[in-house]
């Protein structure tokens, strides 16, 4: 099994997706669009990007690799009744299938920073999106010290194995001169990216930020993996201290709730 695979079909991610809905609609509206216009989502998860953008009267593609998210994006799809919206399961490493220059716009929310041949991906999206079009991505920063999820993952790196030779880090889609140097390979001159800092937040109007720390535990599959590995050495009370202890350190809400802002890099490429 592919483990890119396996760590996202893990746990259930719509437990998590129901944290950022609010903020994956802002993201959508930010992008100032106006349809007609054919978007790919890729690394969509079950749609806190593509539901807004098809709302918008997009004609949305969502792409993802875990296979339960994208039964759970149609599931969504089919609820809501919107029509222009499909979900399909693809990598982002290897959009097979995909026509060269078929969207206008490619967007991926913390998603295709994820797939692990970051140069493949970048090739990728060039070629699926148009000449004039734009690829829009939401990454991560690492040690930032307000990049709530670039935390998480730095708190649950420490009690996790070394990754196998040859990993590169989901975090350097968050640093410009990786960012630039990946797209340059792809054949993108420097003048069409641009970089931007901007803030998301985690929201939760009931559970406080211990019961999101436990639904990361749950439902999470990088948290998953971290609790698991913990198990192993007997530390998983240091772990779940410091995971309660980021997320209140963090938390801006005071009714009980969460709203944890996190800081992170929009790229946008003009092609
Ligand atoms: C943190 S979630 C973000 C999901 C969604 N964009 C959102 O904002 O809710 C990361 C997503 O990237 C997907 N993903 C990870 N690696 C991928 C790959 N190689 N190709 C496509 N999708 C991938 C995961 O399955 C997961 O849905």
């Amino acid at each position: 099994m592919n483990p890119n695979k396996a760590l996202w079909e893990k746990g259930d991610f719509t437990e998590i997706a129901g944290l950022m809905r609010q903020s994956g609609e802002a993201v959508v509206k930010s992008l100032g669009i106006t349809p007609p216009l054919r978007v790919l989502d890729l690394g969509c998860g079950d749609g806190t990007t593509a539901v807004p953008l098809a709302r918008m009267g997009a004609e949305v593609v969502g792409i993802d690799i875990a296979t339960n998210l994208v039964a759970a994006g149609n599931k969504r799809t089919a609820e809501l009744g919107l029509t222009r919206l499909t979900f399909q399961e693809g990598d982002a490493c290897n959009l097979q299938g995909v026509g060269d220059h078929s969207f206008d716009l490619t967007l991926t929310v913390f998603g295709a920073m994820f797939a692990p041949k970051p140069f493949d991906v970048a090739r990728e999206m060039v070629r699926v999106t148009r000449p004039g079009g734009r690829i829009v991505m939401g990454n991560w920063i690492p040690n930032d010290p307000t990049s709530f999820v670039s935390q998480l993952l730095k708190i649950s790196s420490a009690f996790t194995p070394p990754p196998p030779e040859g990993f590169i880090s989901p975090m350097t889609w968050g640093v410009e001169s990786h960012i630039v140097e990946r797209f340059g390979q792809a054949g993108v001159p420097k003048e069409k990216i641009s970089t931007a800092k901007d803030t998301f937040r985690f929201i939760s109007p009931d559970k406080g930020p211990a019961k999101v720390v436990e639904s990361l535990r749950r439902f999470y599959g990088p948290t998953m993996n971290a609790y698991g590995a913990a198990q192993k050495n007997g530390k998983v009370e240091e772990l779940h201290q410091q995971l309660v202890e980021l997320a209140k350190s963090q938390n801006q809400s005071n009714n009980g709730g969460t709203s944890i802002p996190a800081t992170f890099l929009r790229v946008t490429v003009c092609l």
